[in-house]
C-alpha cells in the first residue's frame, strides 16, 4: 500500500495526462426541457429534477402545462412531473432519508392553468426512486395538512448534521424587488419541525433587509451554521439560536437576490476540515437604490471575498481577489478535484425581471458571460482563476437559470428566464430558454478510472474499501477521493452543497482503494453522496452512496 495525497494542488492536476488528442473543456447541446429549468437538483445517478413557475411552459401533463419535469441525464429526454403547489423560486436538499424536499414557493398561479395551489408554505417530496428513466416516479404534496411553518419565497436551506432541513429567510409575499420589512421571513425553521415547531425569529435577517433573500448558508465543521446575506455574515448556533457576527463583505458588494452572487464553501480536507466559504460576483449597488434607478447597464462586481473561519481567519475578515470579469447570478460549483467552475451570470445589471429603468425586453441584467472559468482554491491569492482552455457558449444563462454538478462528473446547464412566462419575442438573450447544456471537462473524452462497486451505506470514520479500475496510462501520482452533496440548484445558490476529501489508499496492484469515511456527522450531514475517483486529474463517475444509517430525521445515533 502507498499513502496517497487528496491534497496535492489541484491547480496543477490537469497538466498532464490527458494528451494532445484529446477535446479540452467543450459546451454540449443536449436537448429540450420543456419547461424552464430554474430550480435543479439530481434525484438519482440518472435523472434530475427540474421546477419552473407554473406558467404555459410546453411540456403537457394532464392537458395542462407542467412546472415540474424529470430529466434523464441518459437520454437527454424530459418527462412531465405532476406537482400540486407553485414551486416558484422556491430551494429545497436531500435529507438523511434519500428524500428530496423542496420548500417553499409562489402564491399565484397563471391564467388558463388551473391547476395550481398556492405553494408559499409548500413541502414537496420526492421519494427515492428506483426506476433509472423515472417511470412511477412521483412528487408527495398534501398541502393542507403538509406545509412549512411560515410562507417563504426565495428562501434557502442546509441539511444540518441530524440529517434534517433548516429552512432560511425568504419573503411572505411575491415581491417585485427587494425584500419588504413588514413581509419579510426574518426567521429559521426546520423540517421535520423542531422547537415546537415555531420559527426562530433571526436578528440577522432583519439587520441584512433588504436585499437578502435566498441567504447562502453552510454548515460548518463545529455544527454551526455560516450564513451570508447582503454583505453580512454570521455564525448560526443552531440548538440556541445565538448569531456572532463576522466581518461585513468589503467594498459594499452584496451577494444575495436581488443582487445575487453566489457563494461556496470550499472542499474540507482531513485531518483538520479547516472551513472557508468564498463568495464571488453581485453588485455594489447601495441596498438604498430605488429600482427605478438602477440600470441594467451597471457593471456587477469582479470581486471574490474569501474567509477563513478560524479565529484567527476570522479577526482578518474577508481577503479580496478579482474574477476576470464581473458576474452578477455567477454559479460556484465543486469540481472532484477541488476546484471550484465559475460559470453563468450577466456582466451588468441586477436580478429580477420589469423592475430598472431600462430593461433588456423585461430583464434587469444583461451582457451574459458566456465563458467559464476555474478558481483553484490553493494557490495563491492573484493565480487563482484562469478560464485557459475554458469554452463559449452563444446560450445567455441569467436569471432563473441553473446548474448542477452530475454523477457522471460533467455539469448539466439549463434555464434563463428574466420574463413572467415563456416569452420569445424579446431580445435573445432575455428569452425563456429551454435549452440544455452540458459542459464537459477534458476528463470526459479520455479512459477514466472507474469505482466499479461499493457499500450502500457508510458510518462515519469507517473505513471501507471498494473495488476499482485504473486505465494504464495514469501514474498515480495524484490521488484524491471526494465525497459530494451535489446540491439543489436555485438561483445562484446551492443549496447543501458540499465536497469533503477522505484519506484513501491505492492497492499496489491498482484493483483497491481503502477509503477513510468522514470523521462524524458536522463534516458531512447524514444523507445521499456521490464518490468520485480522480487519478492525476482524471475524474471517474460517481459512485451513489448513503452517509450514515440512511434513517429519517432527526438522527440521533451515529
Ligand atoms: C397563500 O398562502 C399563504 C399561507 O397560507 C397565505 O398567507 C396567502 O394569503 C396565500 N396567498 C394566496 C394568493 O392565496
Ligand atoms: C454594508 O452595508 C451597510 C448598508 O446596508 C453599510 O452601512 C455598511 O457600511 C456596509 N459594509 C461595508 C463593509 O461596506
Ligand atoms: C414579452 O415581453 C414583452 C416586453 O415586456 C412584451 O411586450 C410582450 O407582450 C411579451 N410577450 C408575451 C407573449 O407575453
Ligand atoms: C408580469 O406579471 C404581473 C402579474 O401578473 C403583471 O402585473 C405584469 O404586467 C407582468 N409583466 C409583464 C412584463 O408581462
Ligand atoms: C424521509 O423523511 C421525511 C420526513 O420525515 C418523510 O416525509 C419521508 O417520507 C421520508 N422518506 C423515506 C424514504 O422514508
Amino acid at each position: 500500500m502507498k499513502s496517497l495525497l487528496p491534497l496535492l494542488a489541484a491547480s496543477v492536476a490537469l497538466a498532464t495526462p490527458l494528451g494532445s488528442q484529446a477535446p479540452g473543456w467543450t459546451f454540449t447541446l443536449k436537448g429540450n426541457s420543456g419547461i424552464v429549468a430554474l430550480e435543479s437538483i439530481v434525484v438519482s445517478p440518472t435523472l434530475v429534477l427540474f421546477l419552473d413557475l407554473a406558467a404555459d411552459d410546453p411540456l403537457q401533463i394532464d392537458g395542462h402545462s407542467a412546472w415540474g419535469a424529470l430529466w434523464d441525464l441518459q437520454t437527454s429526454q424530459v418527462s412531465p412531473l405532476n406537482v400540486v403547489t407553485n414551486g416558484f423560486c422556491a430551494s429545497g436538499a436531500m435529507l438523511s432519508n434519500g428524500s428530496m424536499v423542496s420548500v417553499g414557493g409562489f402564491p399565484n398561479g397563471f391564467p388558463g392553468n388551473p391547476t395550481i395551489e398556492n405553494g408559499t408554505m409548500g413541502l414537496r417530496i420526492f421519494e427515492p426512486c428506483a426506476d433509472p428513466a423515472g417511470v412511477g416516479c412521483t412528487l408527495f404534496e398534501d398541502p393542507l395538512t403538509f406545509h412549512l411553518a411560515e410562507s417563504r419565497y426565495y428562501p434557502s436551506t442546509s441539511r444540518i448534521p441530524d440529517g434534517s432541513l433548516m429552512i432560511v429567510g425568504g419573503s411572505h409575499i411575491n415581491v417585485p424587488f427587494y425584500n419588504i420589512p413588514e413581509d419579510a421571513a426574518s426567521t429559521v425553521e426546520f423540517f421535520p419541525p423542531k422547537f415546537g415547531g415555531v420559527p426562530r425569529p433571526s436578528e440577522f435577517l432583519k439587520r441584512s433587509l433588504p436585499s437578502n433573500m435566498f441567504p447562502r448558508q453552510f454548515v460548518l465543521p463545529d455544527g454551526k451554521v455560516f450564513m451570508v446575506a447582503n454583505n453580512q455574515s454570521i455564525i448560526y448556533d443552531i440548538e440556541t439560536g445565538d448569531e456572532r457576527i463576522l466581518p461585513d463583505i468589503p467594498n459594499g458588494v452584496r451577494v444575495t437576490n436581488p443582487f445575487d452572487g453566489s457563494a461556496i464553501l470550499l472542499p474540507l480536507s482531513p485531518p483538520n476540515y479547516t472551513p472557508e466559504v468564498l463568495v464571488c460576483g453581485g453588485t455594489d449597488i447601495p441596498d438604498t437604490t430605488p429600482p427605478i434607478e438602477i440600470s441594467s447597464q451597471r457593471p456587477g462586481t469582479d470581486q471574490c471575498s474569501r474567509i477563513l473561519l478560524t479565529e484567527e481567519g476570522i479577526k482578518r475578515g474577508w481577503v479580496v481577489e478579482r474574477m476576470l470579469e464581473a458576474r452578477v447570478m455567477p454559479e460556484l460549483l465543486h469540481m472532484p478535484n477541488g476546484q471550484i467552475l465559475i460559470v453563468n451570470g450577466a456582466g451588468t445589471g441586477v436580478a429580477g425581471s420589469s423592475a430598472v429603468h431600462d430593461p433588456v425586453g423585461n430583464s434587469n441584467a444583461d451582457n451574459p458571460v458566456f465563458t467559464p472559468s476555474l478558481y483553484s482554491p490553493n494557490a495563491p491569492v492573484g493565480r487563482r482563476i484562469h478560464n485557459n482552455g475554458m469554452p463559449t457558449t452563444d446560450i445567455a444563462r441569467m436569471y432563473h437559470s441553473s446548474a448542477t454538478l452530475t454523477p457522471q462528473g460533467n455539469f448539466l446547464i439549463a434555464g434563463n428566464n428574466p420574463n413572467n412566462h415563456t416569452n420569445i419575442t424579446v431580445p435573445v438573450n432575455t428569452r425563456s430558454e429551454f435549452r440544455v447544456e452540458t459542459l464537459d471537462p477534458p476528463f470526459m473524452f479520455v479512459p477514466r478510472p472507474r469505482i466499479l462497486d461499493g457499500p450502500e451505506k457508510i458510518g462515519f470514520g469507517k473505513r471501507f474499501t471498494v473495488p476499482v479500475s485504473v486505465p494504464d496510462n495514469l501514474q498515480t501520482r495524484n490521488i484524491q477521493v471526494a465525497l459530494v452533496d451535489l446540491g439543489f440548484s436555485s438561483h445562484a445558490f446551492h443549496s447543501s452543497a458540499r465536497l469533503v476529501f477522505m484519506d484513501a489508499h491505492l492497492s499496489n496492484d491498482r484493483r483497491s482503494l481503502s477509503i477513510t469515511a468522514p470523521p462524524n456527522p458536522n463534516i458531512y450531514p447524514p444523507g445521499p453522496a456521490y464518490i468520485f475517483l480522480t487519478i492525476d486529474g482524471v475524474t471517474s463517475e460517481g459512485q451513489q452512496v448513503m452517509v450514515g444509517t440512511g434513517a429519517s430525521p432527526p438522527q440521533t445515533n451515529f
